[in-house]
């Protein structure tokens, strides 16, 4: 087999938003593959990074009263963080706000121009006199021309599903300032999508199998007949005011966020080239041999399948060699719902203690490379892996570890297995070559199930010899001793199957195995005779059903009010409120052991950053410092009694375990504590602080 030299990427995520268990589908489905390809011993490098201009990040960052710098490398870490939570092993994660995309972006631009398809061009669009900028779509609000409905956004109705432009609205307003928008004119750059070399590039390149065959027909659509030119000419500029790159040569106008997000994918690589001495050409001029893939979701298929292979073929460089598309995340049937709290962060499960390889592998279970939405069915969920992974495939290492580990002290059986197994399983084997063309062609779903009926038949066969009945006889040593080695060799082969699904599981039953980092070649044979192996430890615990729905409510989003100010940092709805003053009007009626207080973990705590909340009139918003635990944002009810400049620096006490909360502004991450008077007969709230010298991150009992 020669080794394939092959670049992957997924969409990078906006880093105006958490990430969550729908942006997971992908960033799962991504990692699995290519930690399928490095098995297989190919050269695969996996780049992304955030995506991080545009109008929605800039006001957001002025809402915060922080630059969009500091926002963006804020969420960078979060993001980083939580893709790390579900082992997805990028080889770079990037931004988009990096010299080398700003090159490859100047750089394209300037080609586009000189190939003669880029067009200056005059347009009027809606500007707020207000905040004195041009408003997107998205900030324009007004009624529905079709069914009236108000307050719909400035490209289609949410109410009617109709879709228009945003001067059609009626009433407009900006979403921004409220102000009425008027009609200005502007320059703006053009790429020239209907030019003829374009459309017939574009004809050629989307049904020369770079594309799923659904996505072909999608593609097919928007193209039109031969002749018919039903392409538009496609807007890459934004003006001032704008989080971007500026453009070279054109002051105050700036690449659009979509020109730049994918030549991100270049740049993450590019800079991953400085850090491991790969020739950036040889993977990116026109005539290159190796292979590149992007993982995105079917919502932004029109940007990797159009407008990116059409810049990049007209720039000078290679084209993708494959798109792959996949579906959207539903959670029981539905769309994720904040009110149903299963628009679920991939903060709150890895916070609420939830295994991230049970999703992993829920997902796998699911995924079969086609554009089909995937649901997240809770019960199924907690029935699949319970069932598959504890109940079946862990549970054939539990059945014989015990025996080798008393009865024959750690060793398998000193023969050459292989043949052995070959004649006592002989599907085990033979299935690899079919587990890794699921693998390849992305039908994870069908390689689980696959690997599951293998993992039956070893249990089938477990039942039948009865390890445990032969323990028990006389003169059944050896027989005990085949079947048991036999039971930790199936093993060994159904992980190194599931290890792309599995990267964390399959480290532990390696360390189990005695064994080194197990690749795709290692299936073809058994483990060496009279192999030491370890004792077993349990590898992995069964989900409950009650998990699950501490996740739904830690994600059910129920702010309608602004909170009272007893409890910081935490929403209380009002009966709570009343329920706290009275218990504190009254002496305290029940006391509570050491271990229950012990479970609250109380840490020293500095306020980093204080900012007011735009639409909360009595929150703020903190950015803590907890020394070793990192840093995390608490919504604190505060406003009231301190100017946010005065608190940055000062040093408070956090509540460390609380469930995050996820809140109309952001997830609150803990809450910090202060003292008030739950009468009111005095006024006023009073921070809790800690003496000098003590340290972020200090445990506090
Ligand atoms: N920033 C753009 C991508 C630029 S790529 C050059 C973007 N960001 S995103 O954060 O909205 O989405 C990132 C990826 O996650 C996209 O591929 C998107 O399709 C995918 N998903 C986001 N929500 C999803 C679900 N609910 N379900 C499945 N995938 C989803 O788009
Ligand atoms: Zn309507």
């Amino acid at each position: 087999m020669s080794v394939r030299k092959i670049l992957v990427t997924s969409a990078l995520p906006y880093a105006n938003g958490a990430i969550h268990l729908g942006h997971l589908v992908e960033y799962v489905q991504t990692d699995i593959w290519v930690r399928f390809q490095k098995m297989r011993g190919h050269e695969c490098w996996y780049v992304c990074a955030d995506d991080t201009h545009g109008t929605p990040i800039m006001l957001r960052a002025e809402q915060e009263g922080v630059t969009p710098e500091t926002l963006i490398a804020r969420m960078h870490g979060e993001h980083l963080r939580d893709f790390a939570g579900f082992h997805i092993a990028f080889d770079n994660y990037y931004t988009t706000h990096s010299p080398e995309t700003r090159f490859y972006s100047e750089d394209i631009f300037a080609k586009l121009t000189q190939a003669g398809l880029i067009e200056a061009r005059e347009i009027e669009q809606y500007y707020d006199p207000a905040k004195n900028m041009f408003l997107p779509d998205r900030y324009i609000k007004g009624e529905c021309p079709r069914c009236s409905a108000k307050d719909q956004y400035g490209d289609s109705c949410e109410a009617c599903g109709a879709a228009y432009a945003p001067t059609e609205l009626v009433n407009p307003y900006s979403a921004v300032s409220g102000a009425q928008p008027v009609l200005r004119a502007s320059t703006h750059f053009f790429f020239k999508l209907s030019d003829p070399r374009c459309q017939a590039f574009l004809r050629q390149w989307t049904r020369a199998g770079h594309l799923q065959e659904e996505a072909a027909n999608k593609l097919a659509e928007w193209l039109g007949e031969e002749g018919e030119n039903k392409l538009t000419d496609w807007d890459i500029s934004r003006d001032a005011p704008y989080f971007g790159f500026e453009i070279p040569g054109h002051p105050g106008k700036y690449f659009y966020v979509w020109l730049d997000a994918p030549i991100g994918y270049m740049g993450s690589f590019k800079n991953l080239c400085a850090q491991k001495g790969l020739d950036f050409e040889t993977w990116w001029r026109a005539d290159s041999q190796t292979e590149l893939y992007h993982f995105i979701g079917k919502d932004i298929l029109y940007f990797h399948a159009l407008f990116w292979p059409a810049m990049l073929r007209f720039a000078g460089y290679r084209t993708p060699t494959r798109v792959f598309a996949h579906g959207f995340l539903t959670v029981d049937g539905a769309k994720m719902s904040k009110s149903r709290g299963t628009f679920i962060t991939a903060a709150s499960y890895l916070a609420q203690g939830l295994d991230p390889e049970w999703l992993r592998y829920y997902f796998a279970a699911k995924l079969n490379g086609t554009l089909e939405d995937i649901d997240l069915n809770l019960d199924d969920f907690v029935a699949r892996v319970n069932s598959d992974l504890v109940g079946k495939y862990l549970n054939i290492a539990a059945r014989a570890a015990g025996f080798i580990a008393k009865r024959f002290a750690g060793r398998l059986l000193d023969e050459e297995m292989t043949a052995r197994l070959r004649t006592t399983l002989p599907a085990l084997f033979g299935a690899e070559i079919e587990i890794a063309t699921h693998y390849e062609n992305r039908d994870f779903a069908r390689a689980i199930r696959r690997i599951m009926a293998l993992a039956d038949d070893v249990n089938q066969y477990a039942d039948r010899e009865q390890p445990w009945k032969l323990a028990k006889e006389a003169g059944k040593e050896r027989e005990l001793h085949i079947v048991c080695s036999l039971l930790i060799n199936a093993f060994r082969l159904l992980t190194i199957y599931l290890k792309p699904v599995l990267p964390h599981l399959a480290r532990r039953a390696e360390a189990f195995l005695n064994v080194a980092p197990l690749t795709w070649k290692d299936a073809a044979h058994a483990l060496p005779p009279a192999h030491l192996i370890q004792p077993y430890e349990h590898l992995m615990r069964r989900i409950e059903r009650k998990e699950i729905d501490a996740l739904l409510a830690a994600n059910r989003e129920t702010l309608q009010a602004p909170p009272a100010p007893t409890r910081h940092g935490e929403h209380r709805q009002h009966a709570e409120n009343k329920r706290a003053e009275t218990a504190a009007r009254e002496a305290p009626t029940s006391t509570i052991g050491l271990e229950e207080f012990a479970k609250v973990d109380l840490r020293i705590a500095r306020i980093v950053e204080a900012s007011p909340v735009e639409g909360a009139d009595k929150l703020l918003r903190l950015v803590l410092d907890l020394g070793p635990l990192g840093r995390r944002q608490v919504f604190a009810g505060i406003k009231g009694a301190y100017d946010p400049a005065s608190l940055v620096g000062r040093l408070t006490v956090c509540v460390a375990n609380l469930a995050p909360r996820k809140m109309r502004f952001g997830v609150s991450e803990g809450m910090v504590l202060a003292a008030s008077d739950p009468t009111g007969e005095t006024p006023g709230l009073f921070l809790l602080a800690a003496d000098a010298g003590a340290q972020p991150g200090m445990i506090v009992k």
